[in-house]
């Protein structure tokens, strides 16, 4: 798939931290040092946005802003993102990030920034057939669906319940960590949710991003699955890559129809 060469900030919202970093998107890579700042504990639009600022202002870019969010974007608004406040809920909410003297962001979920990274650097962009299920475990379950050769957004499987209750609360990143799961008690729990999704949507490939990402043998080795599966070519840092890449298209796209 090709991108743009220039560079271009990312950011990754979640519900812990805020990362950004700016990226050299013919490479995929990270081009500067990564920024942080903590989620702030009202995770409201406004104090969110103002985090965003302060890591465009410490990475001393100006200009367009990719943003990946944990929820669903709905048009104004977005829905799904138990990690941050019921605020972005409202109709309208997602309009100060998008503001051009605000932010000016383009917008993507934070797992399908993540799948969207895969599929420009990763190995996933060369599997064209078939479909590869990208799921990240950090404070949620993200899920990104990449089918032959093209992203499907906006796929929240981590809502599906199980036998125990909904897979994003028992088995993501803060369950193991919060719970102090070994990768056998993680994988007890992890691996109906697998069977659900191989029998729903019979996948010919697992990529797995997020905080889990980072200790990806220990934990994955426990798991039975029939199909391939490794880690995020990107690591925590696809969210950041993916978001990049979102507002470099979305950049190339808005040239494109003013040309035409
Ligand atoms: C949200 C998803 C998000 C995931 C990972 C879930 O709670 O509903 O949209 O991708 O967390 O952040």
């Amino acid at each position: 798939m090709s991108v743009e060469s220039l560079p271009q900030l990312g950011i990754d919202v979640g519900g812990t931290s805020i990362k950004g970093a700016i990226v050299d998107l013919s490479a995929g890579h990270l081009a500067g040092g990564i920024h942080t700042e903590p989620t702030p504990p009202t995770a409201t639009p406004s104090d969110v946005v103002a985090a965003i600022g302060r890591i465009a202002a410490a990475a001393d870019w100006i200009g367009p802003v990719g943003v990946a969010l944990p929820g669903v974007i709905d048009g104004s608004s977005l829905r799904h993102a138990p990690n941050l406040s019921s605020a972005w809920e409202v109709d309208g909410a997602l309009a100060c990030l998008r503001a051009p003297e605000g932010a000016n962001a383009v917008l993507i979920n934070d797992a399908d920034a993540a799948g969207l990274a895969e599929l420009t650097y990763g190995d996933a962009g060369l599997d064209r057939d078939g479909l590869t299920i990208v799921l990240t475990f950090g404070t949620g379950i993200g899920s990104a669906l990449l089918h032959n050769g093209d992203l499907i957004a906006n796929s929240e499987l981590g809502g599906l319940v199980g036998s125990n209750g909904r897979f994003e609360e028992i088995a993501s990143g803060r369950a193991i960590s919060s719970e102090e799961l070994t990768p056998m008690e993680w994988a007890r729990r992890a691996q109906p949710f697998f069977d659900e999704l191989e029998a729903m949507l019979n996948p010919s490939r697992w990529v797995v991003g997020g905080g889990l990402s980072e200790n990806f043998e220990r934990f994955a080795s426990r798991l039975r699955l029939s199909k391939p599966i490794s880690a995020a070519h990107l690591g925590v840092h696809a969210g950041v890559v993916g978001a990049a890449v979102a507002a470099s298209r979305a950049g190339r796209d808005s040239e494109g129809s003013a040309q035409r």
